[in-house]
């Protein structure tokens, strides 16, 4: 039975060893990953530093939002991780949870559908930023194709630089197939994938 019970993910750190500004020097693109697994710590640091809630009660996030609007999901392939099982997960920032979508290591097919890229093989975890559009384009019609762009590398600098602060390493990744991406997330339609964020130890 596919199991559907949320994951509650610890509580994130606001403090760490690693200044902003060492992690703006060190952030290096990093395509190749040790065996080490992540933990569930790290995953749920790693949520919260691209679209954790920051003021609940007004529900605004790290990173800034066009009229906080939200259109941004995140998305986690999980290969290997320490108190997650692998398969897919959709972050629920208000919960600071994960919600199971899919069973199983998809890895593989998430390589295949973007180009046999094996930094997406290697990586314990994969983070995907996908988009609702709708949500922006409501309130700023054509404009908010430009405004998700921005919000997308909003969020995945956030991410990339919280992996330096935690001893880890990531890559952002545009190029793969649109289509093969959201179907093996198994994404709604009017979800799009923007961005796979591999993170793992440096190799
Ligand atoms: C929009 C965008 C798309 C990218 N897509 C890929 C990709 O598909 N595969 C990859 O290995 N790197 C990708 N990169 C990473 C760049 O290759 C990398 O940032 C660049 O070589 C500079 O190196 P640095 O990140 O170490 O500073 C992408 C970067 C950006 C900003």
């Amino acid at each position: 039975m596919p199991t559907t019970q949320a994951v509650q993910l610890p509580e994130s750190s606001l403090s760490g060893p690693v200044s902003l500004e060492e992690a703006l020097a060190q952030r290096r693109s990093i395509r190749g990953f040790s065996d080490h697994q992540v933990t569930l710590a790290e995953i749920g640091q790693l949520l919260w530093a691209a679209q954790g809630i920051t003021e609940p009660r007004r529900g605004l996030r790290t990173a800034p939002s066009a009229g906080a609007t939200y259109p941004l999901e995140i998305v986690v392939i999980v290969g290997r991780a320490e108190g997650l099982a692998p398969g897919v997960y959709r972050y629920a920032p208000g919960r600071h949870a994960l919600t199971p979508l899919l069973q199983d290591d998809q890895r593989q097919s998430l390589t295949r559908a973007a180009l046999n890229q094996s930094a997406l093989l290697q990586a314990p975890v994969t983070f995907a930023v996908t988009a609702v559009h709708a949500r922006t384009e409501s309130r700023y019609g054509q404009r908010a194709t430009r405004y998700v762009d921005m919000e997308t590398g909003h969020a995945a600098q956030n991410l990339s630089l919280q992996a330096v602060a935690l001893g880890l390493g990531s890559v952002v990744i545009g190029a793969f197939d649109d289509q093969d991406v959201a179907a093996l997330l198994d994404l709604p339609p009017g979800e799009a994938p923007l961005y796979l964020i591999p993170v793992g130890r440096p190799r």
